[in-house]
């Protein structure tokens, strides 16, 4: 299996460009295009729903009944039934990763007909009983083929693939750039040309508005981000924009803060809750990059799930929304609401601060509050516990 975190190497055949005179956007192109070729062979349609459940065999048309014929025009949404009311087919792009093994669990739980993209070989912590109910394309989202077979037939794409992480996407732009924004065109084009009627698309309120000028933060705010990663997001909204404007596809976009609960992997180093107490409970000491006080806003995953299915049943003119719980904690905070629930005090070593941390992050999620009518309901102090709860589990 070829990991994409690491950047490929080009085959022999294609490898003269890095030393020809050719430019070097050329030689990048090229490079694209030989992972597009190197991945093609790489997908895997698994359906372990061998059709669907009796009540989910009927026809698109049928399925449909009740609302305007699917199409790719946005109006469709506007004014009908919400997307709720009917068993919808959607697709999880990312459906390996932690929020979207959330996601699908949710969506499954809902009775909606699931599919994953995902890379082949990506871990998930779905149960075998999840498992069972879906159907999987294995492959690269950045192979049109790939993206293609896993659009044919859907509803509903929700985009959660990401390629990089805050921190290290300053380390090779050009990938980030090349896996995530060109990746998404890839995907959109697939919507589009296979009918889907929406994409939710999950982005970074952490990233995306950069050092902020006022707490906490409108949707309003200007963007300014500081890292590759912020800059990848937000091209890629501007992106669903034109799509919209240009073929129709409609999309929601939600500015997700820090989310933090069950499937979040402590070894990622993405998601402060769930290192932190991994480390914790493992007696290992936590390390802190700077002195604790960056505040982040920290939201338990299955809030922002349900943000994810309300966005996708919006059919208001309005398709951006903050997603957080809209309340700022520091890292020290993290680290006593843990020691806390332990009952005992953890080592904290402190390494210096990264340039990429913005001193403080916290998300005005009133938009989301008045139109999805949404707000997070477990508390901070609940989703510590339960993460503790849930890591203690899995140590057995
Ligand atoms: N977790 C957070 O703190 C957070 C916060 C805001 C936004 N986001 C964004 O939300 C999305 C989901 O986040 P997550 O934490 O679930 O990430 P994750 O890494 O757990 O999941 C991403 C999934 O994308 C898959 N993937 C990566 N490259 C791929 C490729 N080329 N083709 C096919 N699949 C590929 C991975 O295998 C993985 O299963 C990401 O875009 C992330 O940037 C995450």
């Amino acid at each position: 299996m070829r990991r994409i975190e690491s950047r490929p190497k080009p085959p022999a055949a294609l490898r003269h460009c890095r030393d020809s005179k050719r430019s070097p956007q050329h030689a990048a192109l090229q490079r694209q295009e030989n992972m597009d070729l190197n991945s093609r062979e790489e997908c895997r349609i698994i359906d372990h729903t061998h059709g669907m459940p009796s009540d989910r065999s009927d026809n698109r048309e049928a399925r449909l009944r009740g609302r305007p014929a699917a199409s790719n025009d946005a109006r469709v949404l506007a004014g009908t039934k919400s997307i709720g009311d009917w068993m919808a087919r959607i697709l999880v792009a990312g459906g390996a990763g932690f929020l979207g093994a959330n996601l699908v669990e949710e969506a499954l739980r809902r009775g909606h007909a699931v599919t994953v993209l995902d890379r082949p070989g990506a871990s998930s912590g779905l149960s075998a009983q999840a498992r069972a109910q879906l159907k999987w394309v294995e492959g690269d989202f950045r192979d049109q083929d790939v993206t293609r077979t896993a659009c044919t037939g859907q509803d509903l794409v929700f985009h959660l693939i990401g390629t990089t992480l805050p921190k290290s996407s300053n380390e090779d732009p050009q990938f980030d750039f090349l896996s995530n924004v060109s990746g998404t065109i890839r995907l959109l084009q697939a919507a589009r040309q296979e009918g889907v009627r929406k994409l939710v698309f999950v982005s970074s309120g952490g990233t995306v508005y950069g050092i902020p000028t006022q707490l906490p933060i409108p949707e309003t705010h200007p963007t300014d981000p500081i890292s590759s990663y912020g800059i990848a997001k937000l091209a890629i909204e501007k992106y669903l924009a034109v799509f919209r404007a240009e073929h129709g596809l409609d999309y929601a976009i939600l500015r997700v803060a820090n989310p933090y609960g069950p499937h979040q992997s402590p070894e990622r180093a993405q998601g402060a809750v769930a290192v932190f107490a991994w480390r914790a409970l493992n007696r290992q000491p936590i390390e802190i990059w700077g002195d604790g006080s960056v505040i982040r806003d920290y939201i338990w995953v299955s809030d922002v799930i349900e943000a994810m299915m309300r966005a996708m049943d919006h059919g208001g003119h309005e398709r951006l929304f903050n997603v957080g719980s809209g309340v700022g904690r520091t890292l020290n905070d993290i680290v006593r609401a843990i020691e806390r629930v332990i009952g005992r005090r953890v080592d904290v070593s402190h390494a210096p601060a990264r340039s990429v941390d913005v001193p403080a992050n916290v998300l005005d999620i009133s938009r989301a509050r008045h139109i999805l009518d949404w707000k997070p309901v477990v508390s901070f102090e609940e989703g510590i516990e339960q993460s503790i709860a849930a890591i203690r589990g899995s140590l057995g």
